[in-house]
């Protein structure tokens, strides 16, 4: 599917189907929706007068075109009432709808853009729609071998149609970024979707030089003996149980005028989650092949940040590893130093994202990020606090944190910030070494937060627990079942800003 944008007129685009608007409450009809009603001889206005379609969000009716209309069919999609639109809204209703069409097999389809929220310009408009469409249309079927299992149709071409010529150029501009940042979540997704024995270590690192070569960033990806001559006992610790080597990869884009400081995207990655010695119970632990969420999302969310070009220094670091049980693996009790030199306790080797961050969080600050935000599905905590709705936010910095809050509510995606009292971080204190990796049952996503500020120290950093956002149940609005991509577009978001 390739989307364009046009302004002016509906009717005068070839296409298989028309897709016009309707608000909630509205009486008379206007702009596409009034012409292309026209062309129909009324059809449209004399269903909204007997009250057969009333504009409610998603409703979806499918009419034949007239025999003159340049498209074979016309489908009138609800909107909800204009006064609760907002891009937020628009992302949504373009993601259910564009499934919707693919689902009616609808081909190339023209959408008339004419209902948007008040007080966003063109370009804001034109973005949350494509990003609506992108991500609403993706799907995660590449491992069904047989025709009946695969999905029907694909949808066409899409022409988004603007009300005029200048609206169309601001809204072109949008949906050109749009495009770019829902390809880097369905990356993501691809990412985190794909189960934990064809995404290891290695794969991911072989995926991150593919992004970099295609992108023109720098790409160096720092192996088991280079790791051990880093000091990075704390990340390797992890990897004891395994059989895949541990992969410490490292992005690096220029973006900006000067060379040297960087913002640092840590992701935590953990391509497969046992829980190790501490094993996980066998219920559900499939999931945990998207603890890697982390590292795919500061991949993918680099790989918008340099398609877009924008002018700012970026560093992702992605501490790639799986933690498994085995004759070698990290037991209860060890004691592992860290890079920087900070000693910990493994008290429960399923408390391994910690162990791993600490160690990217070190090599940040020591290659000259001066500003970190680490993403990371860390606790099954946070979930319980803020269910599927919202990611969990922690900061040693509450200005870093107002650009990330700014940035992802311009993404849509919602986040919560917690306390990061000193008290929390009496109970991750080890008898034996600076710090053990557990803080024992209450509050346990604020102390695996105040473990990890231990190795930002003053450098302004924020940490992002996205456990409980990690995947979606079913489809809504732009999300797909399964991995959600979350939170890309608020961590690009948060760099364009930056830009400013
Ligand atoms: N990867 C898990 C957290 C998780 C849970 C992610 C559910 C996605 C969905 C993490 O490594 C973990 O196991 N955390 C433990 C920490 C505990 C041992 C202190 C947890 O949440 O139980
Ligand atoms: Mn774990
Ligand atoms: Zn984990």
């Amino acid at each position: 599917m390739q989307i364009t944008v046009e302004g002016g007129s509906i009717t005068g685009i070839e296409a298989d189907t028309y897709v016009v608007p309707l608000a909630q409450g509205v009486r008379s009809l206007t702009g596409a929706t009034a012409e292309v009603d026209l062309a129909l001889g009324g059809v449209i206005a004399t269903m909204l007068e007997n009250g057969h379609i009333k504009g409610k969000s998603a409703e979806f009716t499918v009419l034949p075109a007239a025999r003159r209309m340049k498209a074979k069919r016309v489908v009138v999609y609800g909107v909800g009432e204009r006064s609760k639109l907002t891009t937020t809204t628009l992302r949504d209703r373009l993601g259910a709808l564009g499934r919707s069409l693919r689902g009616i097999d609808a081909g190339r389809v023209a959408i008339s853009l004419q209902e948007t929220p008040t007080g966003v310009d063109a370009d804001g408009s034109g973005q949350a729609a494509a990003e609506g469409l992108v991500l609403g249309l993706y799907r995660f079927d590449k491992h069904h071998t047989r025709d009946g299992d695969k999905p029907e149709h694909t949808l066409g071409d899409v022409t988004l149609v603007e009300t005029s010529a200048r609206r169309a150029t601001q809204a072109r501009r949008g949906a050109e970024a749009g495009v770019i940042v829902a390809e880097a979540t369905n990356m993501m997704r691809d990412m985190a979707n794909e189960p934990a024995n064809l995404m290891t270590p290695t794969i991911i690192a072989a995926r991150a030089q593919q992004m970099a070569a295609e992108t023109g960033v720098e790409c160096t990806v720092i192996e088991r003996a280079e790791a051990e001559r880093l000091k990075m006992g704390s990340f390797l610790s992890v990897s004891n149980g395994s059989i895949q080597p541990p992969k410490f990869i490292v992005l690096t884009y220029n973006g900006a005028k000067t060379r040297g400081r960087y913002v640092g995207l840590v992701g935590k990655g953990i391509t497969f989650d046992t829980g190790g010695i501490s094993l996980k119970p066998a219920e559900g632990m499939e999931a945990m092949k998207g603890d890697m969420s982390g590292a795919a999302t500061v991949i993918s969310a680099m790989s918008a940040i340099a398609r877009l070009k924008l002018p700012v220094n970026v560093m992702a670091i992605a501490p790639c590893t799986e933690n498994m049980p085995s004759g070698s693996a990290t037991k209860p009790g060890d004691v592992v130093y860290a890079m920087d030199g900070q000693s910990i306790e493994v008290l429960n080797t399923d408390a391994e994202g910690r162990l791993v961050l600490a160690d990217a969080i070190a090599y940040a600050r020591a290659n000259g990020c001066n500003t970190i935000v680490d993403v990371a599905t860390l606790t099954g905590a946070i979930g319980v606090a803020l269910g599927t709705v919202r990611m969990g936010a922690f900061t040693n910095n509450d200005r870093l944190y107002a650009e990330v809050e700014k940035a992802a509510e311009a993404a849509g995606e919602r986040i919560w910030q917690f306390p990061m009292d000193s008290e929390y971080g009496e109970q991750i204190k080890s008898d034996v070494a600076d710090l053990k990796n557990t803080g024992g049952r209450q509050a346990g996503s604020i102390t695996a937060a105040k473990f990890l500020e231990a190795f930002a120290g003053d450098t302004p950093w924020v940490h992002l627990d996205i456990a409980g956002v990690m995947s979606a149940s079913s489809d809504k609005g732009w999300m797909v079942k399964g991995m959600r991509g979350t939170p890309v577009r608020t961590l690009v978001e948060f760099v364009k800003a930056r830009a400013k």
